[in-house]
């Protein structure tokens, strides 16, 4: 926590889309008036093929549990990304794009994405792809894969994106829990000089999917691979016999339009569903706000394609906006550890959004490499996806900003679908680490345990939302049941974030992390479940729990505690056999930092994992472990402590 402040320079608030008093009106009326603000929301950031008949429907009850915006509306979101800035802006950069290598850059114009969109969703139709149907992405940060997305929109496919880094097994439970039938890659990535084979990776996970019937390879590491006749297709080749007329579809406000799995505290990943019309309003409504956005801007968020961020804020809100958005395909240190700043230097980016954890590696390696570059097109920065400890802020802030740009620090989620909490750059005197506020249509709320509302500040709890915003999650795909247990069972009648939060004296929000079962490494959620169940599957390992600890880089690191068949302790050679195990489950995000050799776990009388208490060992604090009275057998705690790894 921070206790300076630093406050909206006279100069930004006055050219901001919103200031400090416009800011509260429309705040008090998004929650005195939610559908008169909705409204007129709808109608400036979207075009409409027909109207609504109701703004908002919902119920968050476990009998009734549903969320519609706009009902009955119609519209088509790759027409709201393209077709409609054809008239104004056909010659103006879309996208782009920054290769892994500095010399790899290809910028697309409104009207040539346009073309290029409408010839792969002719592609998709020829191969059998119809309105609803779910095609799988598995793409590099290259403009196809923004292409890929916006082609299924035009006609109604559901795109479930899987990132780039997870696994050929975590790719094919994925396809088939959505029962994808098209599969979308590339022959490899390049991140950082290095191949990714993606396409091998796709064959594999195909042997597991046998509805697939086409692959669609796009051509980007040019090194041979593996060809299945009949089910593979070259995209450059498709393509280029394709046609480039194609009619958007008229999508119902309420159709689906991508699903994107995310790790929750329990079982294998669900899938998140989300919708088009409401969706598509908050994505362009929090892109032009939150940002400062304006005609002119070259707007860069550094995140990959397949999280959420990278839905909302690479492609949608800033294509709906009619935007130049930068998308990257490189890491933060290729080829030298000054390329952030250096893309921004050669594209004159104005806008620049990225997450804690390549800000605080950054500043690992001084200022020199960020003092050597201009940065002088730079207005408003952001960060997103774990909590910002106030160092790498003020850092962020005074040398890559030179203390004239805001930060946004958004608190949001995959399930959220837009931004929720944070400060707006013409209205708050930032607080580093402070989400700050709700946004618009945003009423956030403090529960305790028992789900009682805590009034007044300061106070803390569980964080809640008492109503739905137009981008919310609708259903968990195929699974609404689960949809209902994970999010509205905890406190009835409340959207349970998972979150932690605390309301400041001035009742400013700082979001304090999960406080569920699902860890944050480097920003990216994983469930404890789904690496305690790869670490399962080694032949030696009786039983694993797996929690989280404070990690100075990747914000919380993984630490495992295993018990072996025989209860012995294990060899160095077996700790890396498992870190490798899991690594190929789930994939190279999943690195577990440290692992414990536990004869025992604490685990209740009716058998229970208590990690309540392995998070303390883990964390080191040994003194709060509180009562382990209620455990099976209370010594298994002594050995643990007695064994514990230095996190
Ligand atoms: C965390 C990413 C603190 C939080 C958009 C949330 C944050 C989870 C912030 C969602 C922030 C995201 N400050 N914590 N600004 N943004 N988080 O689904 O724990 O990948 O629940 O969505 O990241 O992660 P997800």
């Amino acid at each position: 926590m921070s206790e300076k402040t630093f406050p909206v320079s006279a100069e930004f608030a006055a050219q901001a889309n919103i200031n400090k008093a416009q800011f509260e009106e429309m705040y008090a009326r998004s929650i005195d008036d939610p559908e008169g603000f909705w409204d007129e929301q709808a109608n400036k950031y979207v075009s409409w093929f027909k109207p609504w008949k109701k703004t908002m429907d919902w119920s968050f009850d476990q009998e009734d549990l549903h969320i519609n915006w706009f009902t009955e509306a119609k519209l088509n979101v790759s027409y709201n990304c393209i077709d409609r800035h054809l008239e104004k802006r056909a010659d103006q950069v879309a996208i782009i794009w920054e290769g892994d290598s500095p010399e790899d850059t290809r910028k697309i114009t409104y009207r040539e994405l346009h073309e290029e969109v409408s010839k792969f969703a002719n592609v998709l139709k020829a191969r059998g792809v119809e309105k609803g149907d779910r095609v799988s992405l598995y793409l590099p940060m290259i403009p196809e894969a923004a292409i890929a997305m916006l082609a299924c929109t035009r006609i109604g496919a559901i795109h479930s994106i899987v990132f780039g880094g997870f696994s050929p097994e975590a790719l094919a439970s994925r396809i088939n829990d959505s029962d994808c039938r098209v599969v979308i890659t590339a022959d490899q990535s390049m991140r950082g000089g290095r191949r990714v084979p993606l396409k091998s990776n796709a064959d594999i996970a195909l042997e597991h999917c046998p509805n697939v019937h086409s692959c669609i390879v796009v051509k980007r590491g040019g090194d041979p691979i593996e060809w299945t006749e009949d089910r593979d297709v070259w995209y450059h080749e498709a393509v280029d016999a394709a046609s480039a007329d194609c009619e958007p579809e008229q999508m119902d406000s309420e159709d689906p339009l991508f699903i994107l799995y995310t790790s929750g505290s329990t079982g294998t990943p669900k899938g998140v569903q989300h919708t088009t019309g409401g969706y598509l309003v908050q994505a362009a409504m929090t892109h032009e706000a939150v940002f400062d956005y304006k005609e002119g801007d070259v707007y860069w968020c550094t995140a990959d394609v397949g999280w959420v961020t990278g839905h909302t804020y690479i492609v949608y809100g800033p294509l709906a906006n009619g935007a130049t958005t930068v998308m990257f395909e490189g890491i933060p240190t290729y080829p030298d550890i000054s390329r952030f700043w250096e893309v921004v230097d050669k594209h004159n980016v104005s806008i620049f959004y990225t997450a804690p954890t390549a800000i605080r590696s950054l500043m690992g390696a001084g200022n020199e490499p960020v003092e050597k570059t201009s940065r002088k097109s730079l207005r408003v920065l952001g960060t997103v996806g774990e909590p910002i400890n106030p160092e790498a802020w003020e850092w962020y802030y005074n040398i890559v900003g030179n203390g004239k740009c805001p930060i946004v620090d958004t608190w949001w989620q995959t399930e959220t679908g837009g931004h929720m909490m944070t400060p707006l750059p013409g209205v708050n005197d930032l607080k580093p680490g402070s989400a700050m506020q709700p946004f618009f249509g945003v009423n956030p709320v403090l529960l305790d345990d028992e789900g009682n509302e805590i009034e007044g500040s300061p106070a803390a709890g569980n964080l809640a939302i008492d109503r739905p915003w137009p981008a919310m999650i609708r259903t968990v795909f195929g699974d609404h049941k689960r949809f209902y247990e994970t999010y509205f069972s905890m406190f009835k009648g409340y959207y349970f974030t998972g979150d932690g939060a605390r309301r400041d004296e001035d009742g400013h929000y700082w979001i304090t992390g999960r406080v569920d079962d699902v860890l944050n490494v480097s920003g990216h959620r994983l469930g404890t479940a789904e690496i305690e169940a790869a670490l399962g599957l080694h032949e030696k390992v009786a039983e694993a729990a797996v929690v989280g600890y404070p990690h100075d880089l990747t914000g919380q690191g993984i630490y495992a505690y295993v018990t072996l068949m025989d209860g012995e302790v294990g060899t160095d050679e077996l700790k890396t056999e498992l870190v490798k195990l899991v690594r190929a489950e789930i994939g190279p995000i999943a690195k577990i930092n440290l692992i414990q050799w536990s004869p025992g776990l604490p685990k209740t009388r009716s058998g229970k994992i208590m990690r309540r208490i392995l998070r303390k060992i883990a964390t080191n604090e040994i003194d709060s472990l509180g009562d382990t009275s209620t455990l099976a057998d209370p010594s298994v705690v002594d050995d643990l402590i007695e064994h514990r790894e230095n996190s």
